[in-house]
């Protein structure tokens, strides 16, 4: 890394982050699109086909929320929001992640570009609900109070995910920009690294092993977030 104090840092977590808390990677041996075609549980197609089956999957995901517990790279993370907010600077942390695990890990602001597992929208008027309620077609909006049109408030592929206007800000204005734990397989946030560096700003990659995007990393550090994670944020907090 480069000697400047970092003081404006942007993170992007994926999966990795939680998996040391038991939450399923998608992409690594054994993990969710091993077990399940996304094309079926992760497309507005997909959904169309077969609400039931689609339902079925997030409802199980939600239904493991309770029984998974932050790790101590979502606590540390917590921890340098907190300590750049004391001496002046600013994190932005941004997820691809659906789980809650940010929050109970202590972060306060956090933009889920791919939604929330915790949150449920009606297509019939666009109310966002949170609740950790099960899904299903029976199940009535309670906005408008019609059924049939709620869905989980996470974005498929071949949707827009969210916050991209507030990530490419915060990008734009960040002393560094950090990856963790995440293949660097899906775009949009699969590019994040490349905008971080043409506009000059250093980046670097904590993940368990090299990612697709290792090689625009200007620093790089590998093994599992819960033991790489807080040790690096002791060395921004100094
Ligand atoms: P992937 O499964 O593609 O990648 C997980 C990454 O985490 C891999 O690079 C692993 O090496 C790394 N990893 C695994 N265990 C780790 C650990 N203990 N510590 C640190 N790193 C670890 O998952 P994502 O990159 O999150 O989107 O996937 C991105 C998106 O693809 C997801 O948000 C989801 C998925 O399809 C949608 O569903 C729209």
């Amino acid at each position: 890394m480069t000697g400047k104090r970092a003081d404006n840092i942007v993170i992007l977590t994926g999966s990795g982050v939680s998996a040391e808390s038991g939450v399923a990677t998608f992409r690594d041996k054994d993990g969710v699109w091993s077990k399940y075609d996304y094309r079926q549980v992760a497309t507005p197609e997909g959904f169309a086909a077969d609400p039931a089956l689609v339902h079925e999957f997030y409802n199980a995901r939600r239904r493991a929320l309770p029984g998974v517990e932050p790790n101590a790279a979502h606590k540390a993370l917590a921890e340098l929001e907190r300590g750049l907010k004391a001496r002046g600077g600013k994190l932005t942390l941004i997820t691809q992640n659906v789980d809650d695990l940010h929050e109970r890990g202590g972060s306060q602001h956090i933009l889920h570009m791919h939604g929330e597992l915790l949150k449920s929208e009606c297509a019939h008027c666009g109310a966002v609900t949170v609740s950790a309620a099960e899904l299903s077609l029976d199940l009535a909006c309670e906005r408008c109070k019609q059924a049939g049109g709620m869905r989980p408030h996470v974005v498929w592929f071949g949707e827009m995910p969210r916050h991209l206007d507030e990530a490419a800000d915060a990008i734009a204005n960040a002393d560094l920009f950090v990856s963790i734990g995440t293949s660097g397989s899906v775009y949009p946030a699969a590019g994040f690294v490349a905008e971080a560096r043409a506009l000059g700003v250093p980046a670097m990659e904590l993940n368990l092993e090299p990612s697709e995007n290792a090689h625009l990393f200007t620093d790089v550090r590998y093994g599992p977030a819960g033991e790489i994670v807080p040790p690096w944020v002791s060395e921004i907090l100094g």
